[in-house]
């Protein structure tokens, strides 16, 4: 057996010896592509916890030392010296961009944030207090009903301006939902402000007034998005891969992933976080939540806290912590009672064995909403902020499925536990 095998021998004897694939960095795969064809057998891994869906170069996360990098540069680095356009560039072409290349790419998204005027008619469909998750994913799924120019995914020029229109159009479409909701007209983007500014002018200006831009919440809003870009092969990435992967057009695989995204579990945490802090209400009640989420029989869990990957501290919920402090600070905002309880929480949490035996740490959802909230945004819009963030994350993976040369249609096995075969029954004899 070659060193770069495992072995492995069924019960009647057979022999396999299954390749070993090595990365970069990181865990080796064993490659099992051959496995039901040599054993007769499927693996079995609900929820994937143990699986390698694909090769990618796109990022890397070490869950035990609790690393995360873009394209081989750590979050921490590109949080302090990058900005998200820079980002965008950087996980959709694989490398940091040239200032001309920056210039253009930042041109190119200004030029493209606006909808199609028929797409506005849609937000007079839906109700005033439709959730704004559902409504994003609904209109970026009608993407395809209008931009029929740009679905060869073979063409490279397409794949370009689809990545270009995911990532300029989803602020405006979600100021869409957040005017709708709130009963404000619509404001059209503005191609002299830059991405964050140009969500913020989208969200909160009003036709009546003159609206000034806290450059405060556009660098906070601008490092949320970074931290959120990206993030291997999450739920929500695994949906857009597994949609596109039948050949689907890319707006219907990025409506998926924005579906999947909306659970609690996953990017509907931040939103979930804050209600749970809302209704812990102050820290006198901390001890009866903890015991909540420790109760087996109590399907409680303490949002923010826990993640598939990550058994050490998500990186992203260190820095979104200390820039939490930061932009309470600067914007003067009274909400730190809220912040106030989620440090008691995280400390009490923190020294909980049950936490420590099962390493649950904050995540990145955990601090997000508070800043969130800070800057005006209201809690049923957080995954929605997540969502415009990972948006690049979707797109570059999806590209990359795309382009795969050896990528076919993503098409999972079961283990079959149903009814072994039996004959019909006339409705009389049942
Ligand atoms: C995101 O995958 C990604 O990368 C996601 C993400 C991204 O950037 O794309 O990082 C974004 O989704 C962050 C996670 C946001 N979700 C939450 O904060 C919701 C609360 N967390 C949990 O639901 C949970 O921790 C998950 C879903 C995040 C992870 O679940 P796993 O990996 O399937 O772990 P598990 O459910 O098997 O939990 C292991 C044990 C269980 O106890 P036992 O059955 O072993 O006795 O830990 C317990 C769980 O009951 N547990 C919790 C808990 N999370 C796990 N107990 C109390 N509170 C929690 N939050």
């Amino acid at each position: 057996m070659s060193q770069d095998a495992f072995r492995l021998t069924s019960p009647d004897g057979k022999v396999s010896d299954l390749p070993v694939r090595k990365g970069t960095i990181g865990p080796d795969v064993v490659d099992i592509s051959t496995l039901y064809r040599e054993q007769g057998v499927f693996t079995y891994d609900p929820g994937f916890v143990s699986t390698g869906s694909c090769a990618s170069e796109i990022t890397f996360i070490d869950g035990e030392e609790g690393v995360l990098m873009y394209r081989g540069y750590p979050v921490e680095q590109l949080a302090k010296h990058s900005s998200f356009i820079e980002v965008s560039y950087l996980l959709l072409h694989g490398e940091l961009p040239t200032a001309t290349q920056l210039e253009e790419f930042d041109r190119t998204i200004r030029m493209h944030t606006m909808l199609n005027e028929g797409m506005l008619n849609f937000f007079k469909g839906f109700r005033y207090d439709a959730h704004p998750m559902a409504m994003l994913s609904a209109v970026v799924g009608s993407m395809s009903a209008y931009y029929h120019d740009t679905t060869n995914a073979a063409d490279a020029a397409h794949r370009d301006i689809f990545a270009h229109r995911i990532l300029a159009k989803l602020p405006t479409i979600a100021a869409a939902a957040y005017k709708l909701n709130i009963g404000q007209p619509f404001m059209y983007p503005r191609n002299d402000l830059n991405y964050c500014e140009n969500l913020l002018h989208m969200f909160f200006a009003v036709p009546a007034e003159p609206y000034e831009i806290d450059e405060v919440a556009a660098e906070a809003l601008d490092l949320l998005f970074i931290l959120h870009a990206d993030h291997e092969q999450n739920c929500s990435t695994s949906t857009v891969r597994m949609a596109g992967s039948s050949g689907a057009n890319p707006y219907s695989a990025i409506a998926a992933g924005i579906s999947a995204l909306w659970g609690p579990a996953h990017g509907g945490a931040n939103e979930a976080v804050l209600s749970m802090l809302e209704e812990i209400g102050d820290t006198s009640q901390i001890g009866k939540y903890v015991a909540k989420a420790k109760d087996k029989n109590d399907p409680f869990r303490l949002m923010g806290f826990g993640h598939r990957v990550y058994k050490n501290f998500d990186p992203r919920a260190t820095i979104i912590r200390k820039m939490a402090h930061k932009v309470l600070k600067k914007l003067g905002r009274k909400d730190t009672p809220l912040f106030d309880l989620a440090l008691e929480l995280e400390q009490v949490a923190l020294k909980d064995e049950y936490f420590i035996e099962k390493n649950l740490y904050p995540n990145v959802d955990f601090y997000s909403g508070i800043i969130y909230r800070a800057l005006g945004i209201p809690t049923s819009m957080f995954t929605v902020m997540f969502a415009i963030g990972r948006s690049v994350g979707w797109t570059a993976h999806w590209r990359e499925m795309i382009t795969d040369p050896s990528g076919k249609i993503s098409r999972p096995r079961q283990l079959y536990t149903g009814s072994a075969q039996r004959d019909y029954l006339a409705i009389d004899k049942r």
